[in-house]
């Protein structure tokens, strides 16, 4: 690992100096922080290795040991959202989780950003205490925030495909293409004219996203050759494809068009990975029709469907008394 330490070590002496408790700090870790690997997600590991500006990882150490951590990310136009926070089983409930997400708040915040989010759902184990430690650090409460669905490509592409509404596309071939996420100027200019939209409120884009776009499960939608949409994906650490965003002219919504570029992408995951090849796609609760359809078309042949709930915080300091400050596990429990 290595990691600046920003931040100043605590511990407590008994009355002649010696130790009595061992040493805590947090950090804001920089470079490889692989060594704290084991305090999130198999998926979010890959971040560790070697952080660029967007991660925000910090790390807790106790007795000069790795003992919690706290990850997300901060890019730019998208504010903050905290991936996963953990602390070891051995040294929960002394403040160390306060002062991961404290800390990993400030430096959202010294980043740039206002607003910080982090998503879960209540079926996760361990979410009754992320829901505790968070009210504690005065985030707001959970609200519903959308739907995490979890499928097989193969069945995935046999549900869209068997839709009547598809049949609409195939019964028109040239008309509209499915085609490589490869973009003109005029593409670039209609992207930003759409992301403008109400519609298209919370999208991103293909621009944006190309640092993480999986090119052969991704497509452009283009009717005669001009762009009316995409659907956007890319590969996970755990080779699963995860749907990022997709987007249609409204003007050619009914149309079957977006459910066909769906089955474009899901069939060419099948094709390319395995028809058993895990697919996500998350739909937020801002679209409802698209909540609605999840719900009716996917939700039999899916693996799962998790709500997703979110919390929130602004930059502002709520819990002054974190761990390094006083320098004393617990004293926020005084407060
Ligand atoms: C959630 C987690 C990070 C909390 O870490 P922690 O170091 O124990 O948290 P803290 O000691 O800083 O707790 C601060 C406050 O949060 C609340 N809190 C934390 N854990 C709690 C729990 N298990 N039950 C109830 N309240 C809890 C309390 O208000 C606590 O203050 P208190 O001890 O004075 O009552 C830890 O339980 C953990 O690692 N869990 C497993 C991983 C996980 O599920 N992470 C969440 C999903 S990414």
């Amino acid at each position: 690992m290595n990691s600046a330490l920003e931040t100043a070590s605590s511990g407590s002496k008994d009355g002649i100096g010696r130790p009595t408790m061992p040493a805590r700090r947090v950090a804001v870790l920089t470079g490889n922080g692989t060594l704290f690997a084991g305090f999130t997600f198999a998926r979010f590991r890959h971040a560790l290795a070697a952080m660029d500006s967007s991660v925000i990882a910090i790390g807790a150490i106790v007795g000069g040991h790795p003992a919690g951590l706290a990850l997300g990310t901060c890019r730019k136009g998208e504010g903050a959202e905290l991936l996963s926070v953990a602390v070891a089983p051995a040294v929960r409930r002394s403040g160390i989780g306060l002062a991961l997400i404290e800390t990993w708040r400030e430096e959202a915040t010294r980043r740039g950003s206002a607003v910080m989010i982090a998503r879960y759902t209540d079926t996760n184990t361990g979410s009754a205490a992320f829901e505790a430690l968070v009210r504690r650090a005065a985030w707001s409460e959970p609200v519903e925030d959308g739907l995490m669905v979890t499928g097989r490509a193969g069945a995935m592409a046999d549900v869209v495909g068997a839709w009547r509404a598809i049949g609409g596309r195939l019964a028109q071939p040239g008309l509209y293409e499915y085609a490589p996420v490869e973009l003109t100027d005029a593409d670039r200019a209609r992207i930003a004219n759409y992301l403008a939209q109400p519609v298209a409120v919370d999208m991103l884009g293909p621009a944006a996203l190309s640092d993480r776009t999986s090119p052969a499960f991704s497509t452009l939608i283009r009717r005669e050759g001009v762009l009316v949409g995409w659907v956007l994906a890319s590969e996970m650490a755990d080779h699963s494809i995860r749907y990022e965003e997709a987007f249609l002219d409204p003007v050619y919504w009914h149309s079957g068009i977006a459910i066909g570029a769906y089955h474009h992408c899901y069939a060419r995951q099948a094709c390319l990975l395995g028809r058993d090849s895990i697919a996500t796609y998350y739909t937020n609760s801002t679209r409802p029709r698209m909540v609605a359809l999840t719900r009716r078309r996917f939700a039999p042949i899916a693996d799962r469907i998790d709500t997703i709930l979110a919390v929130r915080s602004t930059g502002r300091a709520t819990t002054p008394d974190s761990l390094n400050r006083k320098g004393k596990p617990h004293e926020h429990r005084r407060a």
